[in-house]
């Protein structure tokens, strides 16, 4: 998409005092994803040569989730001294390079990739170019100062605004595209010399802007595109913009969600077409749900759910590695971790799988068209064969596992009868 080569760099080193937290800002998660998954995504929808990961500020954790992407490298910024300053760090990869170089910010996640590529286009034959929007509450964003003839002339933060700047609406959204050597001339001329003691990257606009060479500004015109995150209370309205995201997306994929705004769907979920899901469900990151299935109201499916097609997972029932194949129902008040169940297997209310014994996880295996009765025990690692039924408020004992066809009931569970194959 970029008519000049491209490499990428996001400011991902920062202290994030503001967070007040013992993880860096960048790994808290926005809609179950973190913050800097957002922007590598943006980053490498651009097609960009390289992107060049600034990290400081517990570096050894951003790393460490971010392993193995090939195109991606990390540079170190230590101590942080401005985001002036973390791009420096990345001049290594960036000298002798002729192209354009977008900078990031790892704290900005929401940009989406048509509003890039339309800044790319934007910055055609211009020298810098910046993303901007307009708030009606600038707060603590940066300023675009522009002169009488409406040339963008510099960014002020909003600690060094001088008297009449305060009201200027429109913002720095924190991303840029710069042509390579015109940025590196210009980090050599940054100074500390403003309200923070910082080396500023916006103040390269200034210089750009000064030495009368071409700056442009794009307006976004959706500002929630732009929010940065430097609070968590930033965090929360990022996380339910994205999350609105989420939810319409696979609405608009033939999904019932009835009250998105009170249905809590991370990012990375697959749900099929006609499935429905009542509201105050949570459905986590990478969960997977066939067509036609219920949820909820009132569900929790963790990590590595897996539903197949007209399934049910129903009220207050949480749900955590657990494989449904097609047809099978867990209505009630139930929690399924680690769990494989066959077709039409019918899991009754109360039921839980035991997974954990204090030590270890173990694995749960139900067969299809079991039958399993109101307030069972399944004590893992335990088998349940094809058609076979428990009784009420059975439990069945870690490896006594349950032949085919046959019920069982009590504590600890004892067979009872063969159980007629059901009529198909
Ligand atoms: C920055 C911009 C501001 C803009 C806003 C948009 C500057 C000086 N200000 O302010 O104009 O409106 O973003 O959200 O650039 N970082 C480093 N190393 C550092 C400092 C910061 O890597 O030494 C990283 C942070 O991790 C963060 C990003 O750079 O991801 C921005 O830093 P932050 O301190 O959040 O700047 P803002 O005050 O938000
Ligand atoms: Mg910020």
């Amino acid at each position: 998409m970029a008519a000049n080569p491209l490499k990428v760099v996001i400011l991902a080193a920062g202290k994030s005092t503001r967070m007040k937290s013992a993880t860096p800002k960048v790994l808290h998660k926005v809609a179950g994803l973190p913050m800097l998954r957002w922007v590598l995504d943006q980053a490498l929808s651009m097609n960009p040569q390289q992107v060049v990961v600034v990290v400081g500020h517990e570096s050894v954790r951003v790393r460490k989730a971010f392993d193995g992407m090939p195109q991606v490298v990390f540079v170190t910024q230590e101590p942080q001294q401005g985001t002036g300053h973390a791009v420096m760090q990345a001049r290594q990869h960036l000298s002798g390079f002729d192209g354009d170089v977008a900078v990031l910010c790892g704290d900005v996640p929401l940009t989406r990739h048509e509003t890039l590529a339309a800044l790319l286009a934007a910055h055609a034959g211009h020298s810098a170019t910046v993303l901007t929007t307009r708030l009606e509450k600038p707060g603590s964003y940066g300023r675009i100062v522009r002169d009488s003839a409406g040339r963008v002339g510099a960014i002020v933060e909003a600690k060094d605004l001088k008297p009449g700047q305060a009201e200027i609406r429109e913002i720095n959204s924190g991303t840029y595209i710069f042509h390579a050597p015109s940025l590196l001339a210009c980090l050599d001329l940054l100074t500390t010399n403003n309200a923070q003691g910082e080396y500023y990257l916006t103040d390269v606009i200034h210089h750009l802007a000064a030495q009368g060479k071409p700056v442009a500004a794009h307006l976004c015109p959706d500002s929630r595109e732009v929010l940065g995150i430097n609070t968590r209370v930033d965090l929360a309205q990022c996380d339910v913009v994205a999350r609105a995201r989420v939810t319409e997306d696979l609405m608009l994929d033939g999904v019932t969600i009835l009250d998105p705004a009170n249905t809590y769907i991370e990012a990375g979920v697959t749900i099929g077409r006609d499935t429905t899901v009542y509201p105050f469900s949570a459905i986590h990151a990478g969960v997977e749900i066939g067509q036609h299935c219920e949820i909820g109201p009132f569900a929790h499916l963790r990590a590595g759910t897996k539903l197949g097609h007209h399934c049910k997972v129903g009220a207050f029932v949480e749900t955590k590695n657990a494989v449904y194949g097609d047809g099978s129902k867990s209505g009630h008040l139930a929690y399924l971790g680690d769990v494989t169940l066959g077709k039409d297997v019918n899991i009754g209310a109360g039921s839980i799988v035991a997974n954990y014994d204090g030590k270890q996880k173990h694995q749960t295996q139900i067969d299809d068209n079991a039958f399993i009765g109101c307030g069972t025990v399944l004590v893992a690692p335990v088998k349940v064969g094809k058609n076979a039924q428990t009784g009420a408020n059975t439990v069945v004992p870690k490896g006594k596992d349950v032949a085919p066809d046959t019920v069982v009931a009590g504590i600890p569970a004892r067979v009872l009868k063969t159980r007629q194959p059901k009529a198909t």
